[in-house]
């Protein structure tokens, strides 16, 4: 242990010993190709199937990929410190047991917290997307759920979404039962999403009508008036009237989504899984993010070339462009693909969160009682059940859009605060063996968090405000449990 109060750290060495602990260890099973089709199982998702079209036609017209563009550039200067913390701290928990090491104990407790908010609302908003597919793949063979068990939007009153909260209670259990089960059931939905891209990409280019790129650019627009809340922070900060498109609409556009390239971070979670993390973790992390940064920005440029930005469906744009150019069968293949894709993400981001749990419970941040591994499964099932539990309630009642944004901000936070630890580590601990070094160091992880707080800034002031009780409810418990229940002190 080293620093005292609320800066302690835990030592690496303590964080890798506390791993090798019969009861709290968790199985090495996870080789770099695992890690790369994990990476692209959960990254590639509601983002690309379902946002696209939304900040195509409300932010950033065509230019939607220009959008991927910049919030990829932003994914991959902190893909370049994740990958140095993930090799040198394989422990569960991610950014939580990196900034543990490097920052202290109050850093640590606060990007934990936030990194549960990210996969639990993550896992959420992915659900509630698989169940919209699936519903409209029902419509399509002429099944019906009541509109009460189905979307909330136009049901009166009461509502839950049934097949959502079904989906996350069924992959709870399939965590519980082990990693090993889930990463083949991943290897083959994976296949199916990135053929379901490719199909897009390849017999979309066919449909592509050059008119629809202009304007490339939309000149920028007033916002509608009343909802300054919802206008990125930003504009507000900076004075002037909220716009949508133009160039600050691109930025607008990145920070939504954004969403679809989270995931990658979550790769860095499985680390104290993997076989080999010193060479696999950034092979899997930069190759799953590379992978997924070429297929979006292909897509958004064939989607918007076949359908007019302001035509594109905000719910199913990818099978909806199909259907709007004559091609149902096309649509069809989509659908059941992306409803099929989604379940991957869902599970993996499931996974990610009652990791960082887990790790949060080891430390005695949280009870205890949630880091005992199940004594056959070898897996972390309590956390895993009682999130699934919650995050099934919280899928079945709440809505998409809102939801996402906040998520965003959540793990744009954790970017910032994994580059400055990149920094810190560097300093302090000089004599760490790194398998793989971020390159440029002070300069790559000073343009990360640089890129990470401008999407912050991007996003609406409300989505700042909820994330900002989120944080006060966190440091509420964090004083009241946590620091009195710290086990750092046992060595
Ligand atoms: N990147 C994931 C998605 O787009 C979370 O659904």
């Amino acid at each position: 242990m080293a620093g005292t109060g609320l800066f302690r750290t835990k030592s690496i060495e303590k964080s890798i010993a506390d791993t090798e602990e019969p009861e709290h260890a968790l199985k090495k099973s996870l080789s770099a190709l695992d890690l790369t089709v994990f990476g692209v199982g959960v990254i590639i998702g509601t983002g690309i199937f379902v946002l696209t079209g939304k900040v195509a036609k409300e932010n950033a017209g065509p230019a939607v990929s220009l959008a991927f563009v910049a919030a990829g550039v932003a994914c991959a200067l902190a893909a370049l410190c994740y990958a140095e913390f993930a090799c040198t701290v394989p422990v569960a928990g991610s950014a939580y047991t990196f900034s543990y090491a490097s920052l202290g104990e109050l850093p640590a407790w606060t990007i934990g917290w936030d990194l549960v908010l990210e996969f639990a609302l993550g896992t959420a908003v992915v659900a509630v997307g698989w169940s919209g597919y699936v519903r409209s793949l029902m419509d399509n063979a002429g099944w019906h759920l009541p509109d009460a068990l189905g979307g909330r939007e136009g049901a009166d009153g009461f509502g839950f979404d049934i097949l959502a909260a079904a989906l996350v209670l069924v992959l709870t259990a399939i965590l519980v039962l082990g990693m090993k089960l889930s990463a083949r059931v991943t290897s083959v939905v994976v296949a199916i999403k990135v053929t379901v891209v490719l199909i897009v990409i390849i017999a979309g280019a066919f449909f592509i009508k050059s008119e629809n790129y202009k304007p490339f650019i939309p000149k920028a627009q007033p916002q509608k008036a009343g909802g300054s809340l919802q206008a990125p922070l930003i504009e507000l900060m900076s004075g002037y009237a909220p716009t949508n498109f133009g160039v600050m609409g691109i930025f607008t556009a990145a920070s939504v989504v954004f969403f679809a390239f989270i995931g990658f971070d979550i790769v860095a979670t499985a680390a104290e899984e993997t076989k080999n993390p010193q060479r696999d973790m950034p092979r899997g992390i930069l190759g799953s993010l590379f992978i997924c940064t070429a297929l979006y920005v292909a897509v958004s440029i064939v989607v918007t070339g076949m359908q007019h930005y302001s035509e594109l469906s905000i719910d199913a744009p990818l099978a909806d462009a199909f259907k709007a150019t004559g091609h149902p069968f096309y649509a069809g293949v989509i659908s059941f693909g992306a409803a099929v894709g989604l379940t991957t993400v869902c599970m993996i981001l499931l996974l990610g969160q009652t990791r960082v749990f887990f790790a949060m419970s080891r430390d005695g941040l949280l009870p205890r009682f949630f880091s005992r591994v199940h004594p056959k499964f070898r897996t972390p099932h309590r956390p895993t059940i009682l999130l699934g539990g919650i995050i099934a309630i919280l899928a079945g009642f709440t809505s998409l859009s809102e939801l996402a944004e906040l998520v965003n901000i959540g793990t744009l936070f954790a970017f910032v605060i994994v580059a400055i630890s990149v920094i810190i580590l560097r300093r302090t601990r000089p004599d760490l063996h790194r398998a793989f070094r971020t390159p440029l160091v002070p300069w790559v992880p000073i343009l990360s968090v640089a890129a990470s707080l401008w999407l912050m800034l991007n996003l609406p002031a409300e989505t700042w405000l909820r994330f900002g009780i989120w944080m006060v409810i966190g440091f509420v418990v964090y004083f009241l449990y946590g620091r009195s229940h710290s086990r750092i002190d046992v060595e």
